[in-house]
């Protein structure tokens, strides 16, 4: 028998095994913690299996370690968790669950050890660690987790049927272990994933679309994707991307497969930034050339405004999957929209007026928008690759010394309307917005430097050929 001594050796676990010693209670790690530890990956969250009472034990141990620890109980599903030092351990009492087919909570009911394991979701995850002091660091793997570990491959305990229909969102975790953990999930699976696909519909978005962030902070979420699409599950979730794949072809010109172009993008952005809602930028950047896609005898294939068409899809998709309508949401519409701009400056000998309004449009996304426009770069021509990167390499180049000199970000109107009303005595109207509008173009256009004195300059002149009186 394995030992796994080790993952154990600290003094939360030593509290646990004697406070079960002292009342004759069963107890394992079991789940995540367990698998980190053997794939060597570092895990914060412990989950603590025991026959008996989960939440009653769990308040005794926190008490035990420190009076002050508050515990949260779930008594829906009879867990109870509490945070100690860097850790968040959660309590649950051995069960043999199972989920009425319409229904998303669980009915709980006491098991034994075996049948709580068997109904656990991927034999990976099955796997426990005892903290009985007789047996202490065993490693109990009744579903040969350890096998699939080293295979590197994710299997359910029981039938996949069962497994899957006590909780459909399991499908799309194992994909997200998959992408997560660089495995591959058994043909097996995936068929029957393919047969159950509808039931995800049961599941809440919130549980969906965390799935969905786990897939995109992982370090390579084509992988996920491809399985999503793969299995038939992505039609279900997000059918703004697969209706991006496929090529067509009219009179031998064809498009690319932009299903295949996204996850490339999205690959290669995930090698530049942690940023979750920059991955989601990624992944959408390119949603509304679906629906604009066109063929023009003349030019071939056009997608002519699928920036606009994708950023309106954006909020249509997060409010459909009830994610943030914040400025989360914004930043990800504001990229999808923007996603073309700086293409087109690479193309151009960029001048300084054009940086100058990419920055004032993008304003403090204007990085993230450079990161995406260098990720979107997918040709497989060498030279072409390398001459793209050196013109986005010059474009921030221009939008450093731009940004030094004239300060556009976050823009600031240098005369406010206030002043514009007290100088020539006016009361609200048009006039003082398009006074403001034409000083904020000059700045724009380089006519006038951004700072009060220029500005001023101008709206004296702005005023006299509106006929206005500055009253001197
Ligand atoms: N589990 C399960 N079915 C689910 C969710 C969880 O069987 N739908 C079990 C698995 O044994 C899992 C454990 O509960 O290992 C803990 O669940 P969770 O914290 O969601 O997953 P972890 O495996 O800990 O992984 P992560 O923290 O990355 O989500």
């Amino acid at each position: 028998m394995t030992n796994l001594q080790q993952a154990i050796k600290l003094p939360v676990f030593e509290k646990i095994s004697s406070y079960c010693k002292e009342n004759n209670i069963e107890c394992y790690v079991v789940g995540g913690y367990v698998r980190d530890f053997l794939l060597k990956r570092k895990s914060k969250d412990i989950d603590v299996l025991v026959l008996g009472n989960g939440i009653e034990i769990a308040k005794n141990i926190a008490r035990s370690l420190d009076e002050k620890i508050q515990v949260t109980v779930f008594n829906t599903f009879g867990t109870a968790y509490f945070k100690y030092k860097d850790f968040e351990i959660e309590f649950v009492g051995a069960r043999k669950e199972s989920y009425s087919s319409n229904s998303r909570n669980p009915i709980v009911e006491s098991g034994t050890f075996k049948e709580d394991i068997d109904r656990r979701d991927f034999k990976i995850n099955s796997m426990a660690i005892s903290l009985h002091p007789k047996s202490f660091g065993d490693l109990i793997d009744l579903h040969n987790g350890l096998d699939d570990l080293e295979n590197c491959v994710i299997n359910t305990p029981l039938d996949a049927v069962i497994t899957f229909s006590d909780d459909p969102l399991r499908m799309l975790r194992a994909i997200r272990f998959a992408s997560q953990l660089n495995f591959s999930v058994s043909e097996k699976l995936i068929r029957i994933i393919n047969e159950l696909k509808s039931r995800i519909e049961i599941v809440t978005n919130e549980r969906i679309v965390d799935e969905l962030n786990k897939i995109l902070l992982s370090d390579t979420p084509s992988i996920g994707f491809n399985l999503l699409e793969k299995t038939g599950l992505l039609d279900f979730i997000l059918p703004e991307i697969t209706n991006l794949k496929g090529i067509d072809e009219i009179e031998g010109q064809k498009h690319k497969d932009n299903f295949y172009h996204t996850l490339e993008v999205l690959d290669n952005i995930c090698k530049s930034t942690e940023n979750l809602w920059l991955r989601w930028a990624a992944l959408l950047h390119d949603i509304g050339k679906a629906p604009t896609k066109k063929f023009d005898k003349k030019i071939g294939w056009t997608f002519h405004g699928h920036e606009f068409e994708g950023s309106k899809m954006v909020y249509k998709l997060f409010k459909r999957l009830k994610m943030p309508l914040n400025e989360k949401m914004k930043y990800v519409q504001k990229l999808v929209l923007m996603s073309s701009r700086p293409i087109v400056l690479a193309q151009n000998n960029v001048t300084d007026s054009a940086v100058r309004r990419l920055i004032f449009d993008a304003s403090d996304a204007v990085d993230d928008l450079m990161t995406l426009c260098e990720a979107d770069i997918t040709t497989k021509n060498k030279s072409r690759f390398k001459r793209y990167h050196e013109n986005f390499r010059l474009v921030r180049e221009k939008i450093i010394k731009v940004e030094e000199k004239d300060n556009i970000r976050n823009f600031q109107p240098p005369i406010t309307g206030a002043e514009i009303m007290k100088t020539f005595n006016l009361k609200p109207c048009k006039t003082i917005g398009s006074i403001k509008e034409s000083i904020k173009e000059a700045i724009l256009e380089g006519d006038i430097e951004n700072n009060y004195e220029e500005a001023f300059k101008l709206m004296i002149k702005e005023g006299e050929k509106l006929g206005l009186s500055d009253g001197k």
